[in-house]
């Protein structure tokens, strides 16, 4: 399977690369003015955010390899979720002489000043899944529909509670977001917020700790142990008697968090059964404990097509061609709106993650065992 998909890649990397050096010599808006000829073998550099979430490990890997299959060489840097060790990464690599920068920010607004360096150098970027803001000089972005993630985690959080077909609570929900410095942040929440929000005003949904703003349920760098703090925080001062019953999670880490908070409170037994629970990335622990019936869901986001789009653009921008974006007013970075191409996310629970994890070739039986 793994073969099958690697030579396919491939073949397809050969089939764009082909295509692009047909295209070799239009230029197009943000592409470089180089000839296909100069940038053959060039190395791109790749910055990623941390390797504490297996979502970014994988992601380095699928960018290197599709960058490979297209002809490229690549140097790939992990910031270690520092903001001051990203920029000088990222500095490093135009000092190396990188030809085109793939970029998944820590801090979003840090990169102004480094990315300068990279408009001076003639240098591509490719904002990867999180939108680097402040500056003109980012390029294009490959994301995911980031307001959609969040409406697939209130709409499935509605759905598990049955306030779409007529039951009317109260239930008690508790809130949490990314980190305040990642871009993507407001979207997953303001996204969930449209759906859950008229249930709060309803009262069919009441949220005890009463932390309803963004800036009062953000979790910096997304850190697990951070979420899992405050959800015993909580516990402890709003639920002594109160049963929790739902969680908005953001992502499958802080989920986790958040489920340790709950089970050292008792919660996963008959008597007191686990609240539904959301996250993001179908990350392995996450699927396996959806499976186990702990964290109900996941949004599933296939970072396989991410690596595919970051990297097709670094490769038609340095042959000076325009590259295919579908969205070209949502995201508004202070100094321009960046053209985006967004791919669809997936909200995926015990009832379909075969079908959607294992026949979509992202996880083995095995691997869930
Ligand atoms: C976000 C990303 C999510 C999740 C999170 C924590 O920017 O879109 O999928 O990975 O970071 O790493």
């Amino acid at each position: 399977m793994r073969n099958r998909r690697a030579a396919l890649t491939a073949i397809a990397g050969a089939a764009s690369l082909a295509l692009t050096l047909t295209a070799c010599g239009q230029s197009g808006s943000g592409g470089s003015k180089e000839k296909a000829g100069d940038v053959k073998g060039a190395t791109i550099g790749i910055a990623m955010p941390t390797k504490s979430s297996e979502r970014w490990i994988a992601d380095g890997a699928n960018v290197v390899k599709d960058l490979k299959a297209k002809g490229y060489k690549t140097k790939l840097v992990y910031g270690n979720d520092d903001p001051e060790t990203q920029v000088s990464q990222i500095e490093n690599l135009i000092t190396q002489g990188v030809k085109g920068l793939i970029i998944a920010a820590i801090d979003n607004k840090s990169l102004n000043s480094v990315l300068k360096e990279a408009k001076a150098a003639n240098i591509p970027v490719i904002s990867y899944d999180r939108l680097i803001l402040g500056t003109p000089d980012v390029d294009y972005y490959a994301s995911f529909d980031n307001e959609k993630v969040g409406t697939l985690q209130g709409t499935y959080l509605v759905h598990k509670l049955g306030l779409d077909s007529g039951k009317n609570g109260p239930f008690n929900i508790e809130l949490f977001a990314g980190s305040n410095d990642d871009n993507n942040t407001r979207y997953f929440f303001g996204g969930a917020m449209k759906v859950l929000q008229p249930y709060i005003d309803q009262k069919k949904l009441v949220v005890q700790s009463g932390q309803t703003a963004l800036n009062q349920v953000t979790t910096l760098r997304w850190d697990g142990a951070t979420a899992q703090k405050r959800m015993e925080d909580i516990l402890t001062s709003k639920y002594q008697s109160a049963k929790v019953d739902a969680v908005l999670s953001p992502y499958d880490g802080i989920s986790i968090g958040i489920l340790a908070a709950l089970k050292s409170d008792g919660y996963g037994t008959a008597s007191k059964p686990l609240p539904v629970i959301t996250g993001q990335d179908a990350e392995l622990a996450s699927v396996k404990s959806i499976i186990a019936g702990q964290q109900t869901q996941t949004v599933y986001k296939d970072i396989r097509k991410l690596a595919q789009v970051a990297t097709t653009m670094v490769d038609d921008a340095l042959h000076g061609k325009k590259p295919q974006v579908n969205d070209t007013k949502t995201y508004d970075n202070g100094k321009k709106v960046v053209p985006a191409f967004l791919l669809q996310p997936v909200s995926v629970d015990k009832s379909n993650y075969e079908d959607v994890l294992v026949k979509g070739g992202y996880y083995t039986d095995a691997q869930l065992k």
